[in-house]
Parts: C-alpha cells; sequence; structure tokens
C-alpha cells in the first residue's frame, strides 16, 4: 500500500515537473502578449499601416525584438517603443506600462492617440525620453508624471491637455533638458515650484497655452536654459 502511494505521487511529481514548463512565460512572452492586447485596440487611419504593425503577431512571438517599432537590451526585453508618425488611432488605457519597468524610450509623437494619459504612466521606472507629441491627449497631465524622475525628455506638445500640471512638473528632478509642453490648453499661473529641481533644464517651449500671471523669480535659477519660447502664453 505504502510503495503504490509512493509510486502514485512520484507519477504525480513526474507529470507536475513536465507540465511546469508550459507555465513559465519568460518576460519577454509576457510583453510580446501585452503589445499585442494593445494593438488589438487600436486601429488605423491609413491602409498602409495596417501592413504596418503585422510583424506584432501571437504566431511571431519569438521574434519580438525583430518587430516594428521594438528595440530590445541585451537581456531580450524591450527598451525601446518608437511609433512616431504611424497613423495609429486608439488610446493608451489598455497599455500595460507595469510590464515595461526597462523601457527607456517611448515614441508615439505624431499619431490619433488620445484620452487621457494614464495615471499608470509611472510604472515605466526607466524611462528616460517620453514623446507623446501631436496626438490627441486630453485632460489633465497625472501627477504621477512627476515620479518619472530618470526623464530627460519629455515633450507633450500639440495635445488638448488641460489643467494646472506645473507643481507636479516641479516633482521632476535634475535629470530633465528638454521639456515641451506647447500647444495645449494649460492654465494657471507658473509657480515658483516649477522651476525648483529644473537646474539642468535646456530647452523648454510653453508657448500657445493659457498660462497666467507674471513669471515667478525661480525662473532665473534655469540656468542651463539655451532656447525658451514663452510667446502666447
Ligand atoms: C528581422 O526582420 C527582417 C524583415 O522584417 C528580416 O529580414 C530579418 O531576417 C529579421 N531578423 C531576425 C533576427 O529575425
Ligand atoms: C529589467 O529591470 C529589472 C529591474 O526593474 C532588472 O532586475 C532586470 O534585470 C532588467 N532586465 C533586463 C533584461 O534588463
Ligand atoms: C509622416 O507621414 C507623412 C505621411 O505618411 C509623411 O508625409 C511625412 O513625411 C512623415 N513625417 C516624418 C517625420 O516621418
Ligand atoms: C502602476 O501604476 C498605478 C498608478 O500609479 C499604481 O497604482 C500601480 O500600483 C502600479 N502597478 C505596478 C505593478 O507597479
Ligand atoms: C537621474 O537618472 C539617473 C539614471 O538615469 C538616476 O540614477 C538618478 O537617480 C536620477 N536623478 C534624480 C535626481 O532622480
Ligand atoms: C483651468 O482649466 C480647467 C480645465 O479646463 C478649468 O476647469 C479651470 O477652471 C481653469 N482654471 C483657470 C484658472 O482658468
Ligand atoms: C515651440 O512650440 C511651438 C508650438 O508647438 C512651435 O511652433 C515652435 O516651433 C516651438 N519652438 C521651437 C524653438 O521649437
Ligand atoms: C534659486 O536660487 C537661489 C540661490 O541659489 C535659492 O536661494 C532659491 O531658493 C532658488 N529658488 C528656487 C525656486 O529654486
Amino acid at each position: 500500500m505504502a510503495s503504490s502511494k509512493n509510486l502514485r505521487s512520484l507519477l504525480f511529481y513526474i507529470v507536475f515537473l513536465s507540465l511546469l514548463p508550459l507555465k513559465i512565460t519568460s518576460t519577454s512572452e509576457t510583453q510580446a502578449e501585452a503589445l499585442i492586447r494593445w494593438k488589438r485596440t487600436l486601429s488605423s487611419s491609413s491602409s498602409s499601416s495596417d501592413a504596418f504593425l503585422n510583424s506584432w503577431s501571437s504566431t511571431n512571438i519569438k521574434n519580438m525584438c525583430n518587430w516594428t517599432g521594438i528595440v530590445c537590451n541585451e537581456g531580450g526585453t524591450v527598451s525601446k517603443i518608437t511609433l512616431q508618425n504611424s497613423s495609429l488611432s486608439g488610446t493608451l488605457t489598455e497599455f500595460e506600462f507595469s510590464s515595461f519597468p526597462n523601457l527607456t524610450h517611448l515614441d508615439l509623437s505624431n499619431n490619433n492617440v488620445g484620452g487621457s494619459i494614464p495615471s499608470a504612466i509611472s510604472n515605466l521606472t526607466s524611462i528616460m525620453f517620453l514623446d507623446l507629441s501631436s496626438n490627441g491627449f486630453k485632460d489633465e497631465i497625472p501627477s504621477e508624471i512627476g515620479k518619472l524622475t530618470h526623464l530627460e525628455y519629455l515633450d507633450l506638445n500639440d495635445n488638448n491637455l488641460n489643467g494646472n500640471i506645473l507643481f507636479r512638473i516641479g516633482n521632476l528632478q535634475n535629470n530633465l533638458t528638454f521639456l515641451d509642453l506647447s500647444k495645449n490648453h494649460l492654465n494657471g499661473t507658473l509657480p515658483e515650484s516649477f522651476f525648483t529641481n529644473l537646474h539642468n533644464l535646456e530647452y523648454l517651449n510653453l508657448t500657445e497655452n493659457s498660462f497666467q500671471g507674471p513669471l515667478s523669480t525661480g525662473f532665473y535659477n534655469l540656468s542651463n536654459l539655451k532656447d525658451l519660447r514663452l510667446g502666447d502664453c
């Protein structure tokens, strides 16, 4: 009795072990599947861009690092997503930010992506370059943007963003060198705190918004600024 019980548990163990590899999905597969799920929520406004994301397919998961717009690091996980000017329509609502902790570049500029910028964007903990310019993003810029302390380049120009974000952008630390918020509907005043930590800022473009009030003296602390556009604020 006892030995057949042992045999049975041994058999169970062997069956269990042989099934185990099926249960383990690698990080790259998780990312590929997340990208495919996001792709399914997108549409394209030009027929040519239907072909554009054809490589993003569940039959092509092993080649994720060779997909259109995808760049991987040595570890084989996604480090850059560059889909600028690709006629994509949709939102970032279904984008699974938390699957991409090593993403350093996200460029969706010049598409028709809209809706709010999700607060879950704060899960892109390695992001250095974020370009969502020339899209249809609306509502307020989520305060969580301020958690992306590695950001060096932030371009949100030419969207429909509104409200007063500037306290929150001020949370971004020393790493930010490029900030373009032009052509939105941002309002309120530029508070002193906006300038507090932006010591390395070299480019600032706030034109074509609805900001009010005098320029705070904190502005004079932007000692590295080389190019400043404030017209039409
Ligand atoms: C990547 O895709 C291109 C065409 O899209 C192909 O020529 C190339 O062989 C692919 N490379 C790998 C490593 O799969
Ligand atoms: C991704 O980042 C995590 C920490 O967030 C790190 O442990 C891991 O090694 C990185 N993977 C790759 C492939 O770079
Ligand atoms: C963007 O796409 C349009 C139409 O496909 C093209 O005319 C334009 O040159 C592209 N711009 C860039 C910067 O690639
Ligand atoms: C992703 O971001 C949201 C919003 O900031 C946060 O509540 C959530 O805990 C994050 N998820 C992970 C896995 O970090
Ligand atoms: C700036 O980014 C680097 C990595 O790119 C990071 O180690 C550092 O903590 C960031 N600085 C601040 C002030 O957050
Ligand atoms: C700023 O914009 C928001 C959203 O459009 C609006 O609710 C608010 O009243 C505006 N505030 C000012 C001071 O104009
Ligand atoms: C500042 O932004 C406006 C509106 O997006 C743009 O027309 C202008 O070229 C920008 N200035 C510079 C110096 O890039
Ligand atoms: C600007 O710099 C002066 C002197 O370095 C400092 O006392 C002041 O707190 C700074 N202001 C801001 C907003 O960072």
